[in-house]
């Protein structure tokens, strides 16, 4: 399992000290959580701020674009040092198109489903995608809960994804913590972000390695 702590629920005065505590928790990227005040009622994290911090860490960026019209700004996100990136399904009008140009610039092309949006309607363009990464809450706020209805949408996605030989990693994000991560990846989620349970703990690096280290145990 990859984990991806998300910044947005870390100190955002601190973001430095953010990155190094994921580089010491074994994290496999930062999620960026970029929010527009338009698809989402929150505004967050811009171009200046993910060149910032992909400047200062170690660990490779994740950048989750919750905003419309997504392709004004993608070519910016990708200089800025997004390694993976990905653009909601219900913002997008030309996803194949989005999707062939983070892919021509070196980048990993994810598209991202709200809660309520069925996996298929990623039927055609399954194939192109290098993940897919189901909300687990409706976007907009770190800290809210889990909805388990998801775990089935990741469940039927794995059982598509392994019926047509396809390498797409299945991600998922919100409410995910201590408690249920063990249930995410046996649900068949690869890639789990995590931002309120790391960074609302009382020590982020060592919940980072505890929840690494649940979601590859077998339970007892
Ligand atoms: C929600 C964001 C998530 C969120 C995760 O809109 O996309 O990445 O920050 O935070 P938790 O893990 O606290 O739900
Ligand atoms: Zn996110």
């Amino acid at each position: 399992m990859l984990l991806a702590p998300s910044i947005l629920a870390a100190d955002l005065a601190d973001l430095k000290t953010a990155a190094d505590q994921c580089s010491r928790g074994g994290a496999d990227f930062i999620h960026v959580d970029v929010m527009d005040g338009h698809f989402v009622p929150n505004l967050t994290i811009g171009v200046p701020v993910v060149r910032a911090l992909a400047a200062c860490s170690k660990v490779p960026l994740d950048v989750h674009l919750m905003v419309s019209n997504p392709e004004r700004l993608l070519e910016e996100y990708l200089d800025a040092g997004a390694r993976w990136l990905s653009v909601h399904w219900e913002a997008v009008t030309h996803l194949d198109r989005m999707v062939g140009l983070i892919q021509q610039r070196g980048a990993a092309a994810g598209v991202v489903l709200n809660p309520a949006t069925p996996i298929e309607v990623l039927e055609d363009i399954l194939p192109m995608l290098d993940f897919v990464l189901l909300m687990s809450v409706n976007p907009g706020f770190a800290g809210q809960a889990f909805l388990p209805y998801c775990l089935d949408k990741a469940r039927r996605l794995r059982s598509v994804i392994e019926r047509r030989q396809l390498d797409v990693t299945i991600a998922m994000d919100g409410g995910i913590g201590i408690d249920n991560i063990r249930q995410v990846v046996t649900s068949g989620v690869d890639f789990c972000v995590a931002g309120s349970a790391v960074f609302s703990s009382e020590d982020p690096v060592a919940t980072m390695q505890e929840l690494k280290l649940r979601a590859d145990s077998e339970p007892a």
